[in-house]
């Protein structure tokens, strides 16, 4: 009779578990549909700009060479921020699908930060041609460091995410400035961000939250996750480096990146350079 109770309630403690767990799943596929409702409103609106000039410049009616150049600048810069979104969710999908972003298996290999920062320079620079904003990198002391022997395609990215950042969130008619140094004690380089713009929070450790968005950020520029920073201090503390944010002055927002040069050399759970005498 006893263990007749003993059943009941058991099954009683099992469906209430059940129907817990089935209210989490629940839960958890309202923020997937919403997540993915985010991503594609995202990409929709880079892409519907880049429909829009292209049907102007193919409608036969602008017929002004100076106006053509300045669309097509715009469709360059507006296929850039599509790429870098998409980069974005991919990797974003990766760290909340395993948590892991060493299971992209990017092999390692020595990278020249002053070059990604050049690179990505000239990449960003359309986007803040409306707002004259001008982006230059300054070569003294960061031409010279060593490369560091990270996943190139993620350092990219956080690299990308702080200019990105750079560009949104500045004044307009100022000047956003990429500089680095080979850091002799720790061997390692940072690289550092400046711009002039919108303040920093007064926590400023909240613009590494997933998904956080300051109130003037969003006025400034409404559209965006609250995912880039989140996503690169994963990365960066995956290579073992470290990311800041601080204010100088009134509204001077300076982001520094430090990577080991070779830190991640002969860890286990990262795949090694196929020649590495190629590395200095
Ligand atoms: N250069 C900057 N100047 C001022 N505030 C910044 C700057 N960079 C980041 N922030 C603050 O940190 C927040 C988080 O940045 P993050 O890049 O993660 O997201 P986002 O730019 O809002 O959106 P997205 O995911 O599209 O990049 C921003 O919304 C903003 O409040
Ligand atoms: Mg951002």
């Amino acid at each position: 009779m006893s263990s007749e109770r003993d059943d009941k309630r058991t099954i009683e403690i099992l469906e209430r578990k059940c129907t817990a767990l089935q209210a989490e799943l629940d839960t958890v596929k309202i923020e997937q549909a919403n997540y993915l409702q985010n991503i594609s409103h995202q990409l929709v609106a880079p892409l519907n700009a880049i429909k829009w000039h292209i049907e102007n410049l193919t409608s036969g009616r602008m017929t002004n060479i100076d106006r053509a150049k300045k669309v097509m600048r715009s469709v360059y810069s507006q296929s850039t921020i599509a790429v870098h979104l998409a980069k974005n969710f991919a990797l974003m999908s990766n760290l909340e699908g395993d948590h892991a972003l060493t299971a992209l298996k990017e092999p390692l290999q020595p990278v020249s930060l002053c070059r990604l920062a050049i690179n990505l320079a000239d990449d960003f620079q359309p986007l803040g041609w409306d707002k004259e904003i001008d982006i230059a990198v300054d070569k003294t002391n960061f031409e010279t460091a060593s490369e560091v022997l990270v996943m190139k395609p993620l350092i990219n990215q956080v690299l990308s995410n702080v200019i990105e950042n750079a560009v949104k969130y500045s004044n307009p008619g100022s000047k956003i400035l990429i500089g680095g140094k080979y850091n002799k004690d720790h061997d390692s380089v940072s690289v550092v961000i400046r711009n002039h713009g919108i303040p920093l929070p007064a926590q400023v450790a909240d613009v590494f939250k997933r998904g956080y968005r300051s109130d003037s950020a969003k006025n400034k520029y409404p559209a965006g996750t609250g995912f880039g920073l989140f996503i690169a201090k994963r990365i960066v503390e995956i290579h073992e480096g470290t990311i800041s944010a601080q204010m100088l002055g009134r509204d001077e927002v300076v982001f520094t990146i430090t990577l080991s040069v070779r830190g991640l050399e002969g860890k286990a759970r990262f795949r090694e350079p196929k020649n590495r005498s190629s590395r200095r």
